[in-house]
């Protein structure tokens, strides 16, 4: 008799204590100037608990910048945090000193002020904390906004565009809570699912054609979604752009980084309900989320993690009255993509994935070409408008998203086949499922600069954090001639100890003539920081404290440029506090 009234009950309380949260949709920036403020914060996520959290401009996550492409915008990035950070302007083509990689910090107190040609496609980018070791904390506790650029192209199509309405970012994130109920860094117990940052949410469209930018923010957890009951959907847009044509799809699997948007024909639903899903359950094992990751589930907490391997809910969606003017059908073509042909090729680079803990290792760390990532390493010297076909090769028992700065790419195979339709738009992150071989083409433009690098990794933030990553630099021919000028060999200028650099260290130089001597200190864009020496001197060795003023120079990337009449030498140090 009770047994009957169970289920009725359950769905009750589901409803009354499920979905309860209206889909918070993040707040609008547009325009050229652009006031963002990293600051601290507070959620309550469980009753009368507060969780301590970072945002841009509030308490959680950050508003949307809404990109015009061609336009000239200024970024004003304030830290109020009493941490160091960084923000990435993920999948974006900007110079390296703009890109807000691991090399360009922001103190606490100050405030970071790229400007730059927005120079990308109309599609759904976003933006993060990128400090080197501190990705994965500064994303957790809640910094990430959505990027979205508008183009000329792309405004000509009939495509649903009002914003929160009938186009919806929509960002999934998973996150470990401890008994405090505060975020937990690192744990494989990520099982409450935010999305927006909100718990348990519910979001109401109108019964048309609804556009979804999906964009999975998690730190580990791939998502592969669809919707209750298999209902199709419509991808056009990959990371970095549009495709040639919608390609209808029941599951969309983004692993952490990428995005995918989405068209959803809601016109015959008024009334109904419907979820957005992750089944998971079809998750091929290695990657994170599905049933099993390493030989006999290695990572710790794994196995107990519900999610993993199940099908979910993510988010609950109340269809509603259509609006005014809606959009009703599904263009059949978008715009023409043409990728990089394979005969313009310069070089093959083979990127291979290892763990240096073993093999069989779920935990890794994990490695690129057998070195872990290093500050002072530059992995790559990129020419200047270099085509590349780039291949990625897992010989690890997990799938690692690989991501790189600076370029859009094209997919070629996944293990000698070429990629699935939707696959084949600009990409700026690509899954590599274990033992895979990924092969992409991309191309080096526009940007230089001869000391600030750019990066690639793995999307999921722990690994990067734990140097699965390296980078490049692109820099021009003549750039590189001037590298190869070889110096008398009597000209030194070498550093001693210690290394890093700190307020202390020595350094000392050789001169093979009288001549007036300076030696100066740049940051890395070029700004003089300090002058070490400034005088005529005799020819011999020079012994000097480099005693920088580590009161107002910051931890980082920095480079010191000995002068000697006509002999220049330029030396790159990274100086730590
Ligand atoms: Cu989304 Cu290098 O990062
Ligand atoms: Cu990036
Ligand atoms: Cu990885």
């Amino acid at each position: 008799m009770l047994k009957k009234y169970i289920p009725i009950f359950c769905i009750l309380f589901y409803q009354l204590f499920y979905a309860q949260n209206k889909l918070l949709i993040p707040d609008t920036l547009s325009g050229n100037n652009f006031n963002l403020i990293v600051e601290n914060g507070s959620i309550s996520f469980y009753p009368n608990i507060q969780t301590k959290t970072i945002g841009v401009n509030g308490n959680l996550l950050g508003p949307t910048l809404i990109l015009y492409k061609g336009i000239q915008v200024q970024m004003n990035v304030k830290n109020n945090l009493s941490d160091t950070t960084t923000i990435h302007w993920h999948g974006m083509h900007i110079a390296p000193e703009n890109d807000g990689g691991p090399h360009t910090v922001i103190p606490p107190g100050t405030t970071w002020n790229p400007k730059f040609t927005v120079m990308d496609n109309a599609s759904t980018y976003w933006y993060h904390p990128h400090l080197h070791k501190k990705t994965a904390e500064h994303v957790t506790k809640g910094v990430a906004g959505f990027i979205i650029i508008r183009d000329d192209q792309e405004a000509k199509l009939n495509l649903p565009r009002k914003y929160g309405v009938d186009d919806v970012p929509i960002v999934v994130q998973s996150r470990a809570f401890d008994v405090n109920k505060q975020f937990i860094v690192r744990s494989e117990l990520d099982s409450v699912i935010l999305v927006n940052g909100t718990k348990n949410p519910y979001l109401q469209v109108p019964a048309q054609i609804v556009r979804f930018r999906l964009l999975n923010g998690s730190t580990e957890r791939t998502y592969n979604f669809g919707f209750t009951g298999n209902k199709s959907f419509y991808q056009i847009s990959g990371d970095g752009g549009l495709l040639n044509a919608p390609v209808l799809l029941t599951r969309l699997r983004l692993a952490p980084g990428e995005r995918g948007e989405i068209l959803v024909d809601f016109k015959t639903m008024q009334g109904q309900s419907i979820y957005l899903m992750s089944y998971a359950s079809e998750l091929s094992n290695g990657i994170i989320g599905s049933s099993s990751v390493g030989m006999g589930g290695s990572l710790p907490d794994y196995s107990n993690n519900k999610l993993n391997g199940t099908n979910f809910n993510i988010l609950k969606i109340d269809v509603i009255a259509p609006t005014q003017n809606p959009i009703t059908i599904i263009p059949s073509s978008l715009i023409l993509n043409t990728p990089f042909s394979l005969s313009s090729a310069n070089v093959t680079r083979e990127l291979t994935f290892t763990s240096i803990g073993g093999m069989m290792s779920a935990t890794g760390p994990f490695v690129i070409n057998g070195t872990p990532f290093s500050m002072e390493n530059i992995n790559y010297n990129i020419p200047l408008n270099n085509t590349e076909i780039w291949e990625l090769r897992n010989q690890t028992l997990i799938a690692h998203p690989f991501h790189i700065h600076d370029v859009q790419f094209y997919l070629l195979t996944r293990n000698g086949v070429q990629v699935p339709l939707n696959e084949r738009g600009r990409k700026d992150v690509v899954l590599v499922e274990p033992m895979e071989i990924v092969r992409f083409i991309t191309k080096f433009e526009d940007f230089t600069n001869p000391t600030v690098p750019y990066m690639y990794h793995c999307h999921l933030l722990t690994h990067e954090d734990d140097g699965m990553m390296g980078q490049f630099l692109v820099t021009s021919a003549t750039e590189i001639e001037e590298e190869k000028t070889s110096l008398p060999n009597d000209f030194y200028l070498y550093q001693n100890y210690p290394n890093p650099f700190n307020s202390s260290t020595i350094i000392i130089y050789q001169i093979p003539f009288e001549s007036f001597v300076t030696l100066k200190v740049f940051d890395i864009l070029g700004r003089e920081v300090t002058t070490i020496v400034n005088e005529f001197q005799k020819s011999g060795k020079y012994k000097l404290e480099f005693s920088l003023p580590s009161s107002d120079i910051s931890s980082g990337l920095y480079f010191y440029r000995l002068q000697a009449g006509d002999f220049v030498q330029t030396k790159k140090f990274v100086f730590m506090k």
